[in-house]
């Protein structure tokens, strides 16, 4: 069993166990489950986004930090400067948090199309820089123009020749001033990991060095080498190992020495991208990453510095996008358990008859005389008899009640045998063990709120919020609503997950899926039509927390609009089918959002 869930190893110190609750290690230390019900009990029900602005300001201040002291330790002389990627969340409660917490830093924010460059233009702070990336036509150049007039300091990271002919374009067309200029470069140097794709000589993105001797000699005939400030490169999200990292530290480094021993005067800056990678995992022997965020700052001061000191160049300045270290800690998805599937049988549900077909008669004899010494031959000869059962089932020669004792005979037969063979390893026991989980129906969609589970494998960490003193005892899968066959985090035995027994007449049971703060909101799809879920953000102080911002999740009348419904047509509509009081219990559920309610969450309608 995994000690903790592997708090240990993925909660870099922001929640803490106090016997049985899951705290915010923070200040005043709020348990989770309490922030969860007061939440519900102001009538937000169902799946639940929580945000915390604390942890937010956690990453950017040691970000921040570890290029600070980098710089000190090797006497850098170049500047850091951060934006944050606004493809890794967009979300308004995320953005003007981390731009209000960012702010003393002059942080800034970077954009890949042209809606994130309008959050950018609107909620940047006013000094600090806005990085453009991602393929420009005219109109996304435009913009950056006149991002430029409002007198934001913004960089247009050009991905093609193509890009700089049209801000030379755009700059006759409109007499504006030009904005700052950036080039994507494109190593050979590329990352490890499913999100390496962005790097290397195959990427979608940047320039190679042909392409860059050429855009420099277009920026001189244009005279705009003053202009030409900054390359940039990402070699992919979640870097796992530090080594191609300082490979491509190693190349842009050479490559910006080059530029400006070729002429590009104004050069002086390195973009480094994103790729800070998080540690999702809850396993010590499978870590996501092998480096620290200080290792990761000294290389790429260090090497920066060698290469410049070595080619007689200035010390670049270094610009970061690093999206998913600061944004995935500060969210976690809660939940609520809505029921348990359980595998188990018990003998008290056989109903055997008077005259039993004789292959039941075995099993009966099979389950009364395992032993020890005969539970793996017992153990087959049931496994065998059930598929005969089965076969005679299809052909029509036994019926319902002796096929349902079939299964709790059969049933009955495993749980012995595997009691009787718990400590042997074989490869049956194993194989049944890792087939007869309890499943845990939650009340989320894994397409919403955990994309990249589904369309990655990635992995997010996930625990119970509660009764964490005692011991879980289930082996256990999670399957979300929708009704689809990938909703579903299944029972891995390498990784295995186990969770409480619970009775949920009695208990609510709630888990968390956590560090889902980067990427998974937007990504986030409406499969079968479920929605964004509620959202609330946390301020934590000394004495209390406070829930500053709650967002409902769409209702299903929304979502129906947004996929073009004529919504006023199909309320009048579905009214006309049904008189009052129902009529009315059917507008109530129209307005409010799809996923499931418990019973108690269900309001009562009298006649
Ligand atoms: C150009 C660019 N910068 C920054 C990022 C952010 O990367 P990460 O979230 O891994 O820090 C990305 C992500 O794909 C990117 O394409």
């Amino acid at each position: 069993v995994i000690e903790h869930y592997g708090l240990d190893i993925w909660g870099d110190d922001n929640f803490i166990i106090d016997r049985d609750l899951l705290k915010i290690n923070y200040r005043s230390s709020p348990s989770i489950l309490e922030i969860v019900e007061q939440i519900r009990d102001n009538g937000i029900k169902g799946p639940l986004i929580l945000r915390f602005p604390h942890l937010i300001q956690k990453q950017i201040d040691s970000i921040y930090h570890a290029f600070h002291r980098a710089k000190e330790e090797f006497n850098y002389s170049g500047h850091f400067n951060a934006v944050f990627p606004l493809k890794v969340n967009q979300l308004p409660n995320f953005v003007q948090n981390l731009t209000r917490l960012g702010e003393k830093y002059n942080y800034g924010l970077e954009a890949g199309s042209k809606a994130e460059l309008f959050i950018a233009l609107t909620f940047n702070n006013p000094k600090a820089p806005i990085t453009v990336n991602g393929f420009k036509d005219k109109e996304m150049i435009t913009l950056c123009f006149l991002a430029h007039k409002m007198g934001y300091n913004i960089t247009v990271i050009i991905e093609g020749i193509d890009e700089l002919e049209n801000i030379i374009e755009v700059a006759e067309d409109f007499d504006l001033p030009y904005p700052d200029i950036g080039i994507r470069v494109r190593l050979h140097n590329m990352g490890t990991g499913i999100w390496a794709k962005s790097g290397g000589i195959a990427s979608k993105f940047g320039l190679n060095s042909t392409e860059l001797i050429k855009a420099l000699k277009i920026i001189k005939v244009h005279k705009l080498t003053e202009k030409f400030k900054m390359i940039h490169f990402h070699i992919g999200s979640q870097i796992s190992e530090i080594s191609p990292l300082k490979k491509a530290i190693r190349e842009a480094g050479h490559i910006f020495a080059e530029l400006k021993r070729s002429g590009a005067d104004g050069l002086d800056s390195i973009n480094i991208g994103g790729g800070l990678a998080i540690e999702y995992s809850n396993d010590e022997s499978r870590r996501d990453k092998n480096y620290m965020l200080a290792e990761y700052a000294n290389d790429v001061v260090f090497l920066l510095k060698t290469i410049a000191n070595a080619k007689g160049v200035d010390e670049p300045n270094i610009f970061i996008e690093s999206g998913r270290f600061i944004a995935a800690p500060h969210a976690l998805v809660v939940a609520p358990v809505l029921e348990l599937f359980s595998h188990e049988y018990n003998e008290k549900e056989l109903i055997l008859k008077e005259e039993n077909p004789p292959l039941i008669k075995e099993l009966t004899e099979l389950y009364r005389d395992i032993n020890a010494k005969n539970a793996l031959e017992f153990l087959h000869d049931a496994l065998d008899r059930m598929d005969s059962l089965f076969t005679l089932f299809d052909l029509g020669y036994i019926d319902l009640q002796d096929r349902s004792n079939s299964e709790i005979l059969v049933n009955l037969i495993i749980k012995k045998s595997l009691f009787f063979l718990k400590d042997k390893h074989f490869k049956e026991i194993i194989d049944i063990q890792n087939r007869v989980q309890e499943r845990y129906l939650v009340n989320f969609s894994l397409f919403q709120s955990i994309p990249d589970f589904w369309g990655l494998n990635q992995n997010f960490p996930v625990m119970p919020l509660h009764n964490l003193s005692t011991k879980p005892t289930r082996s256990a899968s999670i399957w979300d609503i929708t009704c689809d066959s990938d909703g579903e985090v299944p029972f891995d035995k390498d990784n295995p997950l186990y969770l409480h027994d619970v009775d949920l007449e009695e208990e609510e049971y709630f888990l968390g899926f956590f560090l889902v703060g980067a990427y998974q909101e937007i990504l986030g799809m409406r499969h079968n039509l479920f929605s964004h879920v509620n959202e609330a953000v946390i301020d934590i102080d000394d004495q209390h927390y406070t829930i500053t911002d709650i967002k409902k999740s769409q209702s299903i009348i929304e979502i129906l609009d947004d996929i073009d419904y004529d919504t006023a047509k199909l309320e009048a509509m579905l009214y006309a089918k049904i008189d009052s009081p129902y009529k009315e219990m059917l507008k109530d559920f129209l307005f409010d959002n799809g996923y499931l309610k418990t019973v108690q969450g269900l309001k009562c309608y009298s006649h």
